[in-house]
């Protein structure tokens, strides 16, 4: 296991393994929970390498991420269809990117502790119009999943996987109204995702 962590730790060899673990998992979250309309201002906070791109429209996109690495690739192959940053998102400069109709957090709140994905929740908050939407995509535990499945879940490398009460127990600290939907067959190996679509109720919606 720790080969492979050394493997996945080169920027390109970590996006195919992603793309060939998560099959059409993108797709379905970008169809059906993302719902990017052209010329929307998207906000991917832990955008990794930036491949969510490849499942959108044109769109205003800005993406960040701790990984030096990970952004030098996104630059690479995605610096035509969005702006990337180094920075973590305790980092209050976050703050002055401006308003978005979407902000991303995909994979990203199962690396989080429970202060840390409150953060996200706020930042998420702030920066988001009063039409918009947080939408997060994590592994989750759930009562009726294979033992595999679990035992899959707890090698992440996120140290939070939590379940989907949990997840939506958090996310319901920052926004009013949350949707979670549950996924059993989403990746091509044995998984429960979690798919979060956050909002605040403003007048005249
Ligand atoms: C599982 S990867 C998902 C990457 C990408 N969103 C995707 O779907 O392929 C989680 C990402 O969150 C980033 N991340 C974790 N904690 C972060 C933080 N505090 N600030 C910014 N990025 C963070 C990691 O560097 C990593 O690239």
């Amino acid at each position: 296991m720790a080969d492979l962590r050394n493997v996945l730790s080169i920027p390109a060899l970590y996006t195919y393994f992603q793309r060939i673990v998560r099959g059409s998992c993108d797709f379905v979250y970008v169809t059906k929970h993302v719902r990017p309309q052209p010329e929307d201002r998207i906000l991917d906070i832990g955008c990794g390498s930036g491949d969510i791109l490849r499942h959108m429209p044109r769109v205003d996109y800005i993406g960040f991420d701790l990984s030096a690495r990970l952004i030098r690739r996104a630059r690479r192959v995605y610096g035509d269809r969005g702006q990337f940053y180094c920075k973590d998102l305790n980092d209050e400069s976050s703050r002055e990117l401006g308003e978005f109709d979407i902000v991303l957090a995909t994979g990203v709140l199962h690396h989080l502790d429970d202060g840390e994905a409150l953060r996200l929740f706020e930042l998420s908050r702030s920066v988001l119009r009063p039409s918009g939407r947080l939408v997060t995509l994590d592994g989750c535990y759930t009562e009726t999943q294979s033992r595999l499945t679990r035992r899959i879940l707890s090698m992440d490398r996120g140290r939070f996987v939590r379940t989907e009460a949990e997840y939506r127990g958090l996310a319901l600290q920052g926004f009013e109204h949350v949707q979670s939907t549950v996924y059993d067959k989403l990746l091509r190996i044995p998984s429960s995702i979690v798919i979060l679509e956050c909002r605040d109720e403003k007048p005249g919606k």
